[in-house]
């Protein structure tokens, strides 16, 4: 039987204290996880550290960084690096949330400076992509995409693990209206060509147990990247259980 790989992650964007953190921590710290999960956690960059430390380095839970610049060391008031999250224990990197792209000047050029730097210290990039809904509505969705995905991976060799994230603008956060699965399919499919079949796409944008099911299904789709719906253990650990449950298998990728 061919292992395939379901990506369940969650960043916890700007909330939790470090209390918070550690009890979240210790929730999943306790999990058998099914096969072929792959869970991760994406904690503010204070909380790394004791995050990584209750899940133990080497665990199955990867844990994450929500942003890196991409100079090693320096003057960079308010920034951390990437050898500075990886000190803290973080194993993968969040790069170009469109939260980031729209408050804190992500550009595509920055997006790939900070997924070579990610790959110089031996962290997974996530990068994630999605159109605005002025873009989609102008029809403009796939070309916007792809063309953030083909600028994040500029001079990466073809067979360097990436994972990816589409999460439409317009899909996430309180305001925001789920992708449908047609939505989703399309776009995946047009980022798989760009970024080649190897390279997981998940997806994210208000995703939570009413509509993971239905994504979880789209054999285009390797897992879920979600927001508030995993801001506590038990929702988290209730979406992981539904990826574990028997569905069509989904070109998953070689990463695990
Ligand atoms: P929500 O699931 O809260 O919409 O956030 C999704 C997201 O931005 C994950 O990176």
């Amino acid at each position: 039987m061919t292992e395939q790989t379901t990506w369940i992650g969650t960043s916890w964007k700007m909330t939790k204290t470090l209390a918070e953190a550690r009890a979240y921590a210790r929730v999943l710290a306790g999990c058998d996880w099914a096969p072929g999960i792959r869970p991760f956690v994406i904690p503010p960059a204070t909380a790394i550290a004791t995050v990584a430390e209750v899940l133990s380095p080497g665990g199955a839970v990867l844990v994450g960084a929500q942003d890196a610049h991409w100079e090693d060391e320096g003057a960079w008031t308010g920034e951390v690096s990437v050898p500075q999250v990886k000190d803290a224990g973080a194993r993968l990197l969040e790069i170009g949330h469109s939260e980031r792209r729209a408050h804190f000047a992500e550009t595509d050029e920055r997006v790939n400076l900070k997924v070579h730097a990610a790959l110089r210290h031996g962290l997974l990039p996530l990068v994630c992509v999605g159109e605005t809904a002025q873009q989609r509505a102008a029809g403009a969705a796939l070309d916007t995409v792809t063309a953030q995905v083909r600028a994040a991976l500029a001079g990466v060799p073809a067979t360097t693990r990436v994972l990816l994230a589409y999460e439409p603008v317009w899909a996430i956060g309180e305001h925001g209206t789920p992708a449908t699965p047609e939505q989703v399919r399309d776009v995946v499919t047009a980022i798989a060509r760009v970024a080649g079949p190897a390279r997981p796409v998940l997806y994210g944008g208000s995703v939570s147990l009413d509509n993971a099911r239905d994504l979880l299904d789209l054999p285009q789709v390797s897992g879920l990247f979600v927001g508030r719906a995993a801001w506590d253990a038990g929702g988290f650990l209730a979406l992981a259980d539904l990826a574990a449950q028997p569905a069509p298998q989904a070109p998953g990728g070689p990463y695990s």
